[in-house]
């Protein structure tokens, strides 16, 4: 087996992989993979693509990618097919990342790194981060099957929830940038940490396919009726034809424990439901008790825990 740069390959030489891959996230997730997919092929045809490939009598069966954005490296992704010749998966899931991480830490003007792998099962892939000085962040990837049984309390008068519309684009990374001021969550993406991260966050979700699809008839955002000011915000993304994904949900902190977050959620997916959707899903650091409470309240169930890795250098 060797380890080769992605760059010397094409969507031909990956394409099987790929469709190997998506069948993982659909089962393991629910997740239409297949328009990332198309875009990580279309990145490789362009060599744009920075990342490694496990590589056996010219077949690749594994590969990690990542991208720079700014001083800071993202792993997008790594898979092993599992019934890879010759060597255990998470062995070549190792020597990926380490090949990944060694690039990223020695690439020059680099200073932090993150990764996000979710369909990778928590602990089978930490090695290679811990002994590169990442920290480790459980998170736990949760499920409400639909039609849900919610019943919101009645919220206070001057709240209003609202649907989602472009002209809320800054005051909704105004609230993200206040709502996670000294959270856990800015520790594992740095983009929470300012305006124009989370601008860019905005940008990535809404405007961008990827994280599925924006879905903006079920993402919902709550409003001070008086100031007019936004306080809360519910952001989902279309994964797959008949599930949704929360990729957003936060509420000022003044105007927390009122029940804001609950209905803003019940909101999305009682429009979900609607539509007949089957699911919706969200993704929560296992170390944010407090929302994951709410979640389970409302019916979330918890599934597969995976893990965010962050290095600063
Ligand atoms: C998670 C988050 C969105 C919850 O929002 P919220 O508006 O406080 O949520 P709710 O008020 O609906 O429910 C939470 C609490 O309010 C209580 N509550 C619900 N309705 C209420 C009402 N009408 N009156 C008083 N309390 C109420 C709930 O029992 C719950 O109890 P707790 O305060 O002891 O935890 C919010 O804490 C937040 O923005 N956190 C930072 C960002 C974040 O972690 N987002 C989630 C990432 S996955």
């Amino acid at each position: 087996m060797e380890i080769l740069d992605l760059r010397h390959f094409s969507s031909h030489d990956l394409r099987p992989l790929l469709e190997e891959e998506s069948r993982v996230w659909a089962d393991r997730l629910s997740w239409d993979y297949s328009s990332s997919a198309e875009m990580v092929l279309r990145y490789l045809d362009s060599k744009i693509l920075p990342g490694y490939a496990a590589v056996e009598r010219g077949q690749i069966f594994g590969y990690s990618f990542f991208v720079y954005e700014g001083n800071k490296g993202v792993i997008g992704d790594l898979f092993v097919a599992n019934g890879s010749r010759l060597s255990a998966p998470h062995e070549v899931e190792a020597q990926l990342l380490t090949h990944v991480i060694e690039t990223l830490q020695q690439s020059p003007g680099i200073h932090r790194v993150e990764a996000q792998l979710l369909v990778q099962e928590a602990g089978v892939i930490s090695q290679p981060f811990l002994q590169q000085g990442f920290s480790r962040h459980p998170r736990i990837f949760m499920t409400l099957p639909l039609p849900a049984n919610l019943s919101p309390a009645e919220l206070a008068p001057e709240i209003e929830i609202r649907p989602w519309a472009e002209t809320y684009y800054q005051s909704a990374a105004a609230v993200i940038t206040a709502a996670y001021r000294g959270h856990v969550d800015s520790t594992i993406n740095d983009q929470y940490r300012t305006l124009s991260g989370a601008l860019r966050f905005l940008n990535n979700i809404v405007r961008f396919p990827g994280c599925g699809v924006f879905d903006a008839p079920s993402s919902w955002v709550a409003v001070h009726r008086f100031t007019r000011h936004l306080i809360g915000v519910a952001l989902c993304s279309r994964v797959r034809h008949d599930v949704g994904h929360m990729t957003q949900v936060c509420v000022l902190p003044e105007f927390r424990s009122r029940g804001i977050g609950e209905a803003l959620l019940a909101a999305s997916a009682e429009n979900l439901r609607a539509r007949n959707f089957s699911a919706v899903t969200l993704t929560v650091t296992e170390a944010n008790h407090r929302a994951v409470e709410l979640y389970r309240r409302m019916g979330f169930q918890p599934g597969r825990i995976f893990e965010a890795f962050v290095w600063e250098g």
